[in-house]
């Protein structure tokens, strides 16, 4: 069976900066209460008028991604889009990169699983590649969350950001590379987090869109709650599956939602956080982009090299999580 390797990585941010100062003039919070319950400073706020829609964002995140692996758009045979704020209910978002990418010998799909979609994309492109289904396949995590928040609702619109990221994935005989994925959810705490509107039928769909546009509705204590336990467990799992211990883990990246999440699960699993990488402060929450935004900081940053084990690790909407090991190839 071929191995799932990670041969690029690229990430897309919107140019606008929406800073804590900023939001302070918007809803009744301010800099302090935002940096000490999430950790975030600042998030990136896409513009229409600058084409930064989802597809534009996950595209350019794509197009660096082939650029570092030096691949062109007709070996790609799989592009995988992990979304919940695509530009249209349908077609998929995935869809849309492909033909602006012309990666006409792609099947390409979207994966709605909130912010434990890139770990779910990763699980689906490592399955294809080790069945030889696929050989070369496009992650990519893609979000603009600026289009479901509500900006009076003060517990929501300060945590949430707009970005891109992607690897590319090839398989080879070599082993090493994607070596296990985990992924777990429970739709019994589906309202937790919730985007209003959407498929409903047209009646109460034609109301909410004249008065309540698609907005975000989030249970932030209970999720923090639901969060730490789910990740720490499919964490040990991963570990324990591919028979390493914490020790060996060189780089945690986690989904970046919230840094006391982040520290709490790198307390119980004992990882010290210097092991861990954020970039939360910069971008505050992307959803299912966070992680490969993270990955591709991380790989140009130094942060991660060839051979060394990386916990990716996520918990999103759904609800659903997942985890990764990955020994990385680059
Ligand atoms: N500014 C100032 N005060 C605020 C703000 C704000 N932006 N938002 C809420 N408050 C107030 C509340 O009204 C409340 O006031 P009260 O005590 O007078 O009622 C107080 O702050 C405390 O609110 P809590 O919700 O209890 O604060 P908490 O410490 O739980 O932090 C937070 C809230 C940041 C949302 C936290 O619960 C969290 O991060 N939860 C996880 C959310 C998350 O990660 N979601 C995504 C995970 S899944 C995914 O990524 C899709």
């Amino acid at each position: 069976m071929p191995f799932a390797h990670i041969i690029g990585t690229g990430s897309a941010v919107p140019e606008r900066v929406l800073t804590n100062q900023d939001l302070e003039q918007i809803v009744d919070t301010t800099d302090e209460w935002i940096v000490r319950r999430s950790g975030i400073k600042e998030r990136r706020i896409a513009r229409q008028d600058k084409n930064e829609t989802t597809t534009e964002l996950g595209l350019s995140a794509a197009r660096r991604a082939m650029q570092t692996a030096g691949v062109t758009a007709d070996q790609i045979d799989g592009i995988i889009a992990a979304t919940v704020t695509g530009d249209r209910l349908f077609p998929s978002t995935a869809c849309m990169i492909q033909k602006e990418l012309g990666a006409d010998n792609a099947a390409a799909y979207d994966i709605s699983a909130g912010c434990s979609g890139f770990v779910y994309g990763l699980e689906q492109a490592n399955n294809g590649i080790r069945m030889g289904v696929s050989r070369t396949v496009l992650v990519v995590g893609t979000e603009r969350l600026s289009s479901v928040l509500n900006w009076e609702d003060r517990s929501t619109c300060v945590l949430l950001g707009d970005g891109a990221g992607a690897v590319l994935l090839h398989g080879s005989d070599e082993p090493g590379g994607i070596l296990s994925t985990h992924i777990k959810s429970d739709g019994r705490l589906w309202d937790l987090l919730y985007a209003e509107a959407g498929n409903n039928p047209p009646p109460a769909m034609l109301e909410s869109l004249a008065f309540l546009p698609h907005h975000l509705k989030m249970e932030g204590n209970r999720l923090f709650k639901q969060a730490v336990p789910s990740m720490v467990k499919i964490a040990e799992q991963a570990i324990e599956h591919n028979k390493l211990s914490r020790e060996d883990i060189q780089l945690m990246v986690p989904h970046q939602a919230n840094v006391r999440i982040l520290q709490a699960v790198a307390e119980r699993l004992q990882i010290p956080m210097e092991k861990v990488y954020t970039n939360l402060h910069k971008y505050g929450n992307t959803s299912s982009a966070s992680i490969p935004i993270a990955l591709d900081e991380a790989y140009q940053e130094g942060r991660i090299k060839k051979g060394d084990y990386v916990l990716v690790v996520a918990f999103g909407a759904g609800l659903t999580w997942g985890a990764s090991i990955i020994q990385w190839s680059l």
